[in-house]
């Protein structure tokens, strides 16, 4: 059983909630993100709510849990709160938290949760378990602040206030784990996005999902394509995923527009990043109605200098089919140069197998 106690961590006091708290619990429960990733929480949110939820906090102690107020330590301003659900029939606990909109963005959820899991290691807790909606930056930032270690994807673990299935990031930190907090080795786009006033790339959205199913169901880009193209559910899915892959390290992902309209002119992903060696993989298809102006060589370009200013990586390698002429011509142009060849390496559609052609990229004055 955790004892009922008050941790002070930093400027933050956390305490057990009390009556005095139910105003500001009101306050702070009425924002859209809360009603946007809390979607058990009821909206509107009132007084009545605030009320059960004392009542939820005094069981959460009772039944081997906590559940704390966040405060300010100087003013005793209501901030937000974290929780620790009872521990699950293997000892396992789990962690929640919220922070008023007044407060966000200044550290308070990964201090509070750092501080109440460390708490919780030393009452002698083994396991929390840490659930973070993919699209949920915020929340997945506070779990790489706090020291969380990603375990996996927890699909369609629970459906949004609309009825969608959302798919959450499994992360959990262990007693005997160092803590550490993750750095960021992508860091997101300074202004959201990339541009030269021809192409502009910018990460993708779930509103790209249509024109991308589009863009890689035509033959002239599928041909090129290892795998069928995806439902429109699947490409959907693949779109909400873009912040939680680019700020955990695994790939960037972004549509290319034609800077004159907005109009999507197709998509170029950094893939197979490998950070212990500063590797990473870039690949890319345009739509058919704007290939022949140097869209992708320009698209290539604003990824490649972004990628070896603002990252570690050192090589950036590309894999065509041997036959795909127009991708070898943007490579030479950016100033890729051949390495391999990897013989039958590209299952096509057509069942036969073709070679593939591996050009590599170094990092400008390092290599
Ligand atoms: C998630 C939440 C608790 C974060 O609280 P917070 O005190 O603002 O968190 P922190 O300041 O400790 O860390 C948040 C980080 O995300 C960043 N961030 C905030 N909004 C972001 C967004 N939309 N995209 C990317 N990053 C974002 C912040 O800048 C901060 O990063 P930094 O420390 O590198 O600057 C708060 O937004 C919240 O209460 N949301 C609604 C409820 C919720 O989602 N709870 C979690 C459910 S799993």
């Amino acid at each position: 059983m955790l004892p009922r106690e008050v941790i002070s961590t930093g400027a933050l006091i956390l305490r057990p909630p009390s009556r005095e708290d139910l105003p500001a619990i009101v306050r702070a429960t009425s924002d859209a993100d809360t009603a946007r990733f809390l979607y058990s929480l009821p909206l509107p949110y009132t007084i009545e709510d605030a009320e059960s939820y004392l009542a939820l906090a005094q069981r959460r102690w009772a039944e081997g849990g906590a559940e704390f107020t966040v405060a300010d330590a100087g003013s005793g301003q209501y901030l937000g709160a974290v929780g620790l659900r009872p521990p699950d029939a293997h000892g396992a606990l789990s962690i929640g938290y919220r922070v008023a909109e007044w407060a966000r963005s200044k550290g308070v959820a990964s201090a509070a949760t750092r501080a109440v899991s460390e708490w919780a290691f030393d009452k002698g807790a083994r396991r929390i378990e840490l659930h973070a909606e993919v699209e949920n930056l915020a929340s997945l930032r506070v779990a790489y602040a706090a020291g969380y270690q990603q375990e996996g994807i927890a699909r369609e673990r629970t459906h949004t206030r609309d009825g969608r299935a959302a798919d959450f990031v499994a992360f959990a930190r262990l007693a005997g784990d160092p803590g550490e907090a993750a750095g960021q080795y992508l860091p997101f786009l300074d202004g959201g996005e990339l541009s030269d006033g021809v192409v502009r790339l910018r990460p993708m959205a779930p509103g790209d999902a249509g024109d991308y199913r589009a863009m890689v169901g035509d033959p002239s880009v599928s041909r090129w394509m290892v795998g069928t193209a995806p439902t429109a559910e699947a490409a959907e899915r693949r779109c909400r995923y873009t912040g939680y892959w680019w700020l955990s390290g695994q790939r960037a992902e972004l549509s290319i527009r034609d800077a004159a309209t907005d109009a999507f002119a197709g998509h170029i992903q950094l893939v197979q990043v490998m950070p212990a060696i500063g590797q990473a993989m870039v690949g890319y298809s345009l739509q058919a109605d704007f290939r022949g102006r140097g869209f992708m060589t320009r698209a290539v370009r604003l990824l490649v200098d972004w990628a070896f200013t603002e990252t570690a990586l050192h090589r950036i390698v590309a894999g065509t089919d041997v036959a795909n002429d127009a991708s070898q011509h943007v490579l030479r142009r950016v100033g890729f140069s051949r390495e391999s060849v990897q013989r039958e390496l590209f299952p096509r559609p057509d069942g036969t197998r073709g070679d593939d052609v591996e050009w590599l990229l170094l990092r400008p004055g390092r290599s």
